[in-house]
């Protein structure tokens, strides 16, 4: 992987020949998922969604999906490949957007997590607040956690 950790992060809609990896990030990162490749592609077209590359430098290291309407949006997955985790990509690339969701007229960023994630941490860091538990919601009975956070 040709990457410098000095490089910029940022975030970029991805395009159609971006998705294959992405979802192979998508795989891998988050392996209790269960869409296809059509699935993603699917996503991509309809008019609420965004997928975003996380890049560093020039490179992809990760992806965000989203669903808008304004002024909310739902942050379904944001995932950085794992071995550049924990060292301040995924901070920033959520930080970024935040500032694009801001200038779309979002206020409020909804999301739902496993309660033994280690992204609800991650999310903490970041301003959501935990609003409900969902118990036993996930096929194998784990609580979901819902969470907002403000941008407004
Ligand atoms: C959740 C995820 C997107 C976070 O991205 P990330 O790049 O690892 O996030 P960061 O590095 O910015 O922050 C993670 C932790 O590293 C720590 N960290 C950040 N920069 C650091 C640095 N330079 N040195 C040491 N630690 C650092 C932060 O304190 C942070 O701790 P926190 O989670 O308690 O806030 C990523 O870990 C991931 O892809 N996980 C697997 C997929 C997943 O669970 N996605 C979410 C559910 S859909």
């Amino acid at each position: 992987m040709n990457v410098t950790l000095t490089d910029k992060v940022s975030i970029k809609k991805a395009r159609a020949k971006d998705l294959p990896y992405i979802y192979s990030l998508y795989q891998e990162e988050i392996p209790t998922s269960s869409w296809t490749l059509e699935d993603f592609h699917e996503f991509s077209t309809q008019k609420y969604n965004d997928i975003f590359s996380i890049t560093l430098g020039k490179v992809c290291v990760g992806f965000i999906m989203l669903t808008s309407i304004i002024p909310e949006s739902d942050l379904i997955n944001i995932a950085i490949q794992k071995p550049l985790q924990n060292i301040g990509i995924g901070g920033k690339a959520i930080q970024e957007l935040f500032t694009l969701l801001q200038k779309r007229g979002v206020a409020n960023i909804y999301l739902e997590v496993r309660k033994s994630s280690q992204a609800l941490n991650f999310y903490v860091s970041h301003g959501f607040q935990i609003t409900a538990y969902r118990k036993k919601y996930y096929a194998d009975n784990e609580d979901a956690v819902l969470m907002e956070r403000q941008l407004v």
